[in-house]
């Protein structure tokens, strides 16, 4: 049997919150609460036009998130300054653990994707900056349906361009929504707690193993 890995991307290979530095010159040191909100309706614009059946691009999501953000904040910022941001969001970096859990990934012998809300280009251009595009075989954007996770037709979507199968393939994800989703479709998922603060959405749908680092999450995979 081999294993298919999708690796979620925002928050969990790259991590959202590289921006706060860039933030801290118009916001000090509101920067890391200026993140959190931004990040936050950015996935509820991607919810909201999954929902309304209006797709627009998550690039689309993440500008009007950082519009709402900026009024929430009563920060006039210029377009240049805005553009600047963006493309501080263009080139997010990856989390500290990322190549030794990819690395590990690989010597077990996993088929390994990505698998984001964010267009292939955007995603594609993510991970080459960051080093790791040679670690997969593929992204798989949700874009290429014109839809949204936790939407479980994007979970099947992925399956189909993987040629994987339910049972053999696992979503990796930090993000709680996204394990839920693929959870309720019928995948294997793993919660990656990327924080000890970070809580699980009580449900009653639960991750199928729950690690505190990527490394420790491809080892338990491989026990399974
Ligand atoms: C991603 O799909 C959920 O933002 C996250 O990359």
């Amino acid at each position: 049997m081999t294993i298919t890995l999708a690796f979620d991307v925002y928050g969990t290979l790259i991590d959202t919150h590289g921006v706060i530095s860039a933030l801290e010159k118009h916001v000090g040191n509101r920067a890391t609460e200026f993140s959190r909100v931004w990040r936050e309706k950015q996935l509820e614009y991607s919810f909201r036009r999954g929902l309304m059946q209006n797709y627009a691009n998550f690039a689309v999501c993440t500008g009007n998130a950082l519009d709402y953000t900026c009024a929430y904040f009563k920060l006039a910022l210029s377009i240049e300054e805005k553009e600047e941001l963006i493309g501080v969001y263009k080139l997010l970096p990856a989390f500290a653990d990322v190549n030794t859990g990819l690395a590990r990934a690989k010597q077990a012998g996993f088929r390994m994707f990505a698998f984001s809300n964010g267009s292939a280009e955007a995603v594609e251009l993510l991970l080459q900056n960051a080093g790791i595009a040679d670690c997969f075989l593929g992204v798989v954007s949700v874009d290429e349906i014109k839809s949204y996770k936790p939407n479980p037709g994007v979970y099947s979507h992925f399956l189909r361009r993987a040629d994987a199968v339910g049972a053999e393939t696992w979503l990796i994800s930090s993000n709680p929504f996204d394990v839920i989703g693929a959870v309720s479709f019928g995948m294997r998922a793993a919660w990656l707690k990327r924080s000890p603060e970070a809580i699980f959405d009580p449900w009653g749908i639960e991750p199928t193993l729950i690690a505190d680092s990527l490394v420790s999450l491809i080892e338990q995979i491989g026990r399974k």
